[in-house]
């Protein structure tokens, strides 16, 4: 995941936003780490990871925030300078992705107008469970201009490509 000797020439700050569960800090973990956990505790205050990677002979720093769903005291600090942002909810829990019109309007209150957004619906490995069909979703996505894909951050498939749909296009 990157050599840290090398230049960097950019540096994207990433905002990743949802209600509590929805799998936000598991979705990091498995990007920039590569790693996932069940018994993931609930985030507290602010914290990030970065992952280095190179588009069209560039390098291009990663720096993705991440922050509790719970608590709302975070706002203008955690928005300032991201130039993209994942919002996420869970396909199992119908409430998460109610609240999503939620976060959009503190999304679209706080951070920068042309921030790149994709909608995410984690936990696509829970198809028994699921509460949000995906035609919804991207139904929704598309009536507010939002990029759109379902994750499963315990089965790593397609949080690569949620990431990458981001950068590429702020790149
Ligand atoms: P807060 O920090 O409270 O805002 O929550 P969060 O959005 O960071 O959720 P977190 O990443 O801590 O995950 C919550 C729970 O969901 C944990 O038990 C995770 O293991 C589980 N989880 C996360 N992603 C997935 C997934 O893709 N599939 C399944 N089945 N469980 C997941
Ligand atoms: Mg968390």
């Amino acid at each position: 995941y990157g050599d840290p000797s090398q230049k960097i020439d950019y540096v994207f700050k990433l905002v990743l936003i949802g209600d509590s569960g929805v799998g936000k800090s598991q979705i990091l973990s498995r990007y920039a780490r590569n790693e996932f956990s069940l018994d993931s505790k609930a985030t507290i205050g602010v914290e990030f990871q970065t992952r280095t990677l190179v588009m069209d002979h560039k390098s291009v720093k990663a720096q993705i925030w991440d922050t509790a769903g719970q608590e709302r005291a975070v706002t203008s600090a955690y928005y300032r300078g991201a130039v993209g942002a994942m919002l996420v909810y869970d396909v199992s829990r119908r409430q998460t992705f109610d609240h999503i019109p939620r976060w959009l309007e503190e999304l679209r209150n706080h951070a920068d107008k042309n921030i790149v957004i994709i909608l995410v619906g984690n936990k696509s490995d829970l198809e028994d469970q699921r509460a949000i069909s995906t035609e919804d979703a991207k139904g929704f996505a598309e009536k507010e201009g939002l990029f759109f894909l379902e994750t499963s951050a315990l089965n790593a498939v397609n949080v690569e490509s949620a990431f990458s749909t981001v950068l590429t296009e702020i790149f």
